[in-house]
C-alpha cells in the first residue's frame, strides 16, 4: 500500500510516522520549509504515549510535483496542510496523483475545507477527518506529540460503500499501530463533530490572540471571559444544530464540559492560533470564523459574537502586514 501525507508538518508527520509502522504499507510525505532537514535525517518524533522514535518517510518529496513524478498510484493521499483558503487553494495542487484507487483524506480544522476537493475531484472517495491530538514541530522534522490520539473519519458530502471501506481500512491501519481510538462516523454526524471542534477552537483560538496571549485556563477562570467563552460556544453549536437538524451526540462535550476541562488545563497551555500569530503566520481565520459565518447567514442565522472576532482579527492581520511592508 502506499499513502501520501500531503503537508508533513505536526499533525501529517505524527500520523503518518504512525501508519508507516505497518508492514507493507510505504508512507511517503511532500514536505515545504521542512524538506531539507527532513530528506537528510527523517524526523524524530517525542511521545509520552509512543515513546521517541526516529521515521524516515518511504519517499520525501520537496513539493507536489516531485511526487507526481514518481508515477506511483496511491491508495491514500492524506493532506494537512493548513487550511487557506485565502492564502492557496492546495487541492490544486493534487492534480495528477489523484486516481481510481485513491482516496483524499483531509485531517484539518474548520468548516467547508472539502469544498474545493470535492468540486476538482468529484469521483474520488473524500474521507474528512477531525482530530484532537495536540502536535507540535517545534524545529525542522522535530515532532512534539503531546496529548491525544482521537481521529473520526467521515465521507464527504455523503456516504457509500466504497468510502466505507476505504474508511475501515485506514482506522484498521491506525488501531494496528496503537491508535486505538480512530473511529468512523455517518457523513452527517462527522460535520456536526467539525462544527463542535470548530465552536471550542473559534472560541479558544482568536480569544487568545485579542486578551493579548492569555492562556487557557486563565481564559475560563476570569468571570468576563467565561461569559464570552460560554457565548461563543453555545452561539456556534446553536446554528451547528440547526443547520444539520440534528441533536448533540451523547459522546460529544456539552459546553459545560468543554469550558470546564479548559479550567483544569496546564498553566501555559495556548490554542495553536496563537502560535500562527506569534510567529507572523496566517492564521486559519476563513475556515473557523469566515465559513461559519457565511453559511449561517445563507440560512437566516447569524452569529454576532463570531462576526465580531472575525472583523477584528482579519483587520490586525491585514494591518499588521501592511505596516511591515511599508517598513520595507
Ligand atoms: N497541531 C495540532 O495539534 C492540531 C490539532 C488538531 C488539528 N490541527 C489541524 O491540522 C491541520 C495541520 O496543522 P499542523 O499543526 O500540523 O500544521 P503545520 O505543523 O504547520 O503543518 C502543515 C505542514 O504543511 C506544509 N505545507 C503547507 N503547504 C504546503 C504545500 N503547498 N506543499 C507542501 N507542504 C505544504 C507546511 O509547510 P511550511 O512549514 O512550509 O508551512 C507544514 O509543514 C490544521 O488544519 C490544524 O488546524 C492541528
Ligand atoms: C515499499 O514497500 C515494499 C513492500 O513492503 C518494499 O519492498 C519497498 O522497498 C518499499 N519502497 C520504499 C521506497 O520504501
Ligand atoms: C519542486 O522541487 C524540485 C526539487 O527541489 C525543484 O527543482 C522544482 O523547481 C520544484 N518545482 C516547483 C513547481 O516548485
Amino acid at each position: 500500500m502506499e499513502i501520501l501525507i500531503f503537508g508533513a508538518g505536526a499533525i501529517g508527520a505524527f500520523y503518518g510516522s504512525r501508519l508507516a509502522f505497518n508492514k507493507n504499507v510505504n508512507v511517503s510525505v511532500v514536505c515545504r520549509s521542512n524538506y531539507q532537514a527532513v530528506k537528510t535525517a527523517g524526523f524524530s518524533i517525542t511521545s509520552q504515549q509512543f515513546g521517541n522514535y526516529e521515521w524516515s518517510p518511504a519517499r520525501t518529496f520537496a513539493n507536489a510535483s516531485e511526487a507526481r513524478k514518481a508515477g506511483l498510484n496511491w491508495d491514500y493521499v492524506i493532506v494537512s496542510t493548513k487550511a487557506l483558503p485565502d492564502v492557496s487553494d492546495d487541492s490544486q495542487l493534487l492534480a495528477g496523483l489523484i486516481s481510481e484507487r485513491t482516496a483524499i483524506v483531509l485531517i484539518q480544522n474548520g468548516i467547508g475545507i472539502e469544498e474545493p476537493y470535492a468540486r476538482r475531484f468529484p469521483r474520488a472517495v473524500i474521507l474528512s477527518a477531525v482530530t484532537i491530538t495536540s502536535a507540535a514541530q517545534p524545529k525542522h522534522g522535530s515532532i512534539q506529540h503531546h496529548r491525544w490520539t482521537k481521529i473520526n473519519f467521515g465521507a464527504y458530502p455523503g456516504d457509500s460503500q466504497q468510502a466505507t471501506s476505504k474508511n475501515n481500512l485506514l482506522i484498521d491501519l491506525l488501531s494496528k499501530v496503537g491508535v486505538d481510538d480512530a473511529s468512523a462516523f455517518p457523513a452527517q454526524k462527522l460535520q456536526l463533530l467539525r462544527w463542535h471542534k470548530v465552536a471550542i477552537n473559534a472560541a479558544f483560538n482568536p480569544s487568545s490572540v485579542l486578551s493579548y496571549e492569555t492562556d487557557n485556563p486563565s481564559m475560563v477562570h476570569d468571570a468576563d471571559m467565561y461569559e464570552h467563552m460560554k457565548g461563543v460556544i453555545d452561539e456556534v453549536l446553536g446554528v451547528a444544530l440547526k443547520l444539520t437538524g440534528l441533536p448533540l451526540p451523547k459522546d460529544f462535550a456539552t459546553p459545560q464540559q468543554i469550558l470546564d476541562s479548559a479550567k483544569k488545563s496546564p498553566k501555559g497551555s495556548f490554542p495553536s492560533m496563537l502560535g500562527d500569530w506569534k510567529r507572523n503566520q496566517k492564521m486559519e481565520l476563513e475556515v473557523i470564523l469566515g465559513n461559519p459565518i457565511k453559511l449561517g447567514r445563507e440560512k437566516g442565522l447569524d452569529m454576532p459574537r463570531l462576526q465580531t472576532m472575525y472583523a477584528l482579527l482579519k483587520t490586525a492581520q491585514a494591518t499588521r502586514e501592511q505596516r511591515s511592508e511599508s517598513r520595507l
